[in-house]
């Protein structure tokens, strides 16, 4: 008689909903990582927009069920892009982010694949000159727009400001201005010499660097229009973008409306526009 064996039962491998699969990650400092996926056939998107990403969480403890854990990221890339790319902090105790930033190439993450979000073309008017005000992770969709042929369609002129607590968190933001001035297809999608249009003003205030102080102080004081020699924003000429933490975003908000800007919306085009920096 043969003995009776139980059929082992086949694992299958684990699929999430909307998975996408990691193809480059790069750790910039001990707070701040970028990392590239697969992006879904499907997915059209503006340049600035953001969509949901995360992991699955940890199961229940009651029911052992796992729900998808999902944060806003900006994606960085452009809208042509065949990858989708995005740049984060990492939170030690933060429920995302301490397990985001050990991701490897080959892992999946879930995205969900509906972008949304206020830093687009579309909600501002015509204008002569673009701002683009970041601090930290605000880089990300700026990222995007900085790759985007339409901003050097619209604009003679595209300032990026970021601030961060440290030089080294300046990195991806300067290597990336560095890799689109030397970038050849772009030259040949958008025309040569147009990287010339780009403004690059990084500051820092925690860490020594060429430039110092709260971008809003340098406002304040003038010390940014000097440096670039161009006027303050007015609504004639200037459009402008903001993304970072809360109180910067108010504080700029609130600078903007003394110089005349009024916010817009993808509704309703004005001459500002802004997104919160979303941390973990
Ligand atoms: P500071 O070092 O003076 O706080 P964070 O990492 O906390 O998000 O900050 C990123 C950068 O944004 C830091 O350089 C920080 O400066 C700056 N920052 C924070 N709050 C404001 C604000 N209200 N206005 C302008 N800059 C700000």
């Amino acid at each position: 008689m043969t003995p009776v064996t139980e059929a082992t039962p086949v694992k299958a491998t684990p699929t999430l909903p909307d998975s996408q699969t990691v193809t480059e990650v790069r750790h910039w400092t001990d707070r701040l990582f970028s990392f590239r996926v697969s992006r879904p056939a499907s997915l059209r998107f503006r340049s600035g927009e953001f969509v949901m990403i995360g992991l699955m969480g940890d199961p229940d403890p009651k029911t052992g069920k796992q729900k998808p854990l999902l944060r806003a990221y900006s994606i960085a890339s452009p809208s042509w892009d065949e990858e989708l790319e995005f740049y984060s902090i990492k939170v030690q105790d933060g429920p995302l982010t301490s397990r985001l930033q050990h991701i490897q190439p080959g892992d999946q993450i879930i995205l969900r694949p509906k972008p949304v979000g206020t830093l687009v073309h579309d909600a501002l008017l015509p204008g002569k000159r673009i701002w683009f005000f970041a601090t930290g992770t605000g880089f990300a969709p700026f990222a995007s727009l900085l790759r985007d042929p339409q901003t050097y369609e619209d604009y003679d002129e595209i300032i990026i400001t970021h601030t961060c607590r440290e030089v080294g968190e300046l990195t991806y933001g300067a290597e990336l201005i560095d890799s689109i001035r030397n970038d050849d297809m772009l030259a040949e999608l958008i025309g040569d010499g147009f990287a010339d249009k780009i403004r690059y003003y990084p500051t820092t205030t925690r860490e020594d660097s060429p430039k110092m102080g709260r971008i809003t102080d340098l406002m304040r004081s003038g010390a940014l229009f000097d440096d670039l020699g161009v006027p303050p924003l007015s609504p004639d000429t200037d459009r402008a973008m903001i993304c970072g933490n809360l109180a910067f975003n108010l504080e700029l908000k609130e600078l903007f409306e003394d110089y005349g800007l009024v916010e817009g919306a993808n509704s309703k085009p004005q001459h500002y526009v802004v997104e919160k920096a979303f941390l973990d």
